[in-house]
């Protein structure tokens, strides 16, 4: 398949074909946000599954029911995908919706409700790594030639959802006051629980100790590897090859160190820094 009849052109972002079309992001663009709904913007490979498995579980004081009966992109649906209008009556109140959409594209009425939205950050260095492999399983996507291929049409933003830097850029100087909250993938890989308590107290949920250890549980990379709910083995392997790369590969902070030579990361350094000059938010990693 060529690039042209994989990817759809959305507001000069590129979106794949296979989950995204017209309808569907006039669905979002229609959307109606409900004051209670929670939402999840996060930049492809950068924590997105994880959330759909965590969310349900802090909305829902811990009940595994949803997490073991349905499946992720049904559960907690992205926003702009073609599934939405399919499920969207299904969704029990508080909803959980995740989303890639940078902040601009965002609906007018989720500016107009109460919705909260927790943003997911991952260094960018391994969200690179990540999507690679990912495009090497994901027959939907273009087939990377190299790592060195591959990372200049990332640093262009010529892959899904566009530039890194202008997704974090955008959603990290919001007008949304206290209806955002930020936390890093990394955050998460190092002390689930912790991050866990923040989730709930930022969503107003009052879990018990127990409870914050029970979906954390739930929700570690190994457990989730065998949840078939979350681990993408119902997609059939012509969309997802499997044996190419696992969705839920290695779970872990700086995988990049394993695949980066010396003259990848000056490269990749020197652009996203660049790109990043003069922005009040500062990274929360060390680029070198
Ligand atoms: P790796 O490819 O580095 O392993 P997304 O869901 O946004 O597409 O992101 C996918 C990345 O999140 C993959 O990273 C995947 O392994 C990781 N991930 C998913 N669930 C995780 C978990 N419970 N713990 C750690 N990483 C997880």
């Amino acid at each position: 398949m060529s690039c042209e009849e994989m990817y759809m052109l959305y507001h000069g972002i590129m979106l794949p074909k296979e989950s995204h079309c017209g309808e569907s992001l006039k669905f979002a663009e229609e959307f109606t946000f409900k004051d209670d709904d929670v939402a999840v913007a996060v930049y492809p490979k950068s924590g997105t599954i994880w959330m759909q498995e965590i969310l349900p579980l802090v909305l829902n004081g811990g009940d595994l029911t949803p997490i073991q009966t349905i499946p992720n992109w049904d559960r907690v649906p992205w926003l702009e995908e073609k599934r939405l209008a399919l499920v969207v009556d299904k969704l029990k109140s508080p909803r959980g919706l995740v989303t890639h959409f940078p902040y601009h594209l965002m609906p007018p009425s989720f500016h107009a409700s109460k919705a909260k939205v927790i943003y997911v950050m991952r260094n960018p260095k391994d969200v690179l790594v990540s999507s690679y492999h990912f495009h090497k399983m994901a027959e939907f996507l273009e087939t990377p030639a190299t790592l060195d291929e591959f990372m200049e049409k990332f640093l262009e933003g010529k892959v899904m959802f566009g530039k890194w830097t202008d997704h974090v850029k955008g959603w990290t100087s919001t007008d949304l006051g206290d209806r955002i909250m930020h936390i890093t993938y990394e955050e998460m890989v190092q002390d689930l629980p912790a991050a866990l308590r923040r989730i709930s107290d930022f969503l107003g949920r009052n879990l018990s100790e127990a409870t914050i250890q029970k979906i954390a549980e739930h929700c570690s990379f190994k457990t989730m590897k065998t949840n078939n709910m979350s681990n993408f083995s119902l997609v059939p392997k012509m969309y997802m090859n499997s044996d190419m790369s696992p969705f839920l590969r290695k779970g872990i902070a700086g995988d990049w160190k394993n695949h980066f030579s010396p003259e990848q990361l000056a490269r990749f350094t020197s652009v996203i820094r660049k790109e990043m000059e003069g922005e009040i938010f500062s990274l929360p990693w060390s680029m070198d």
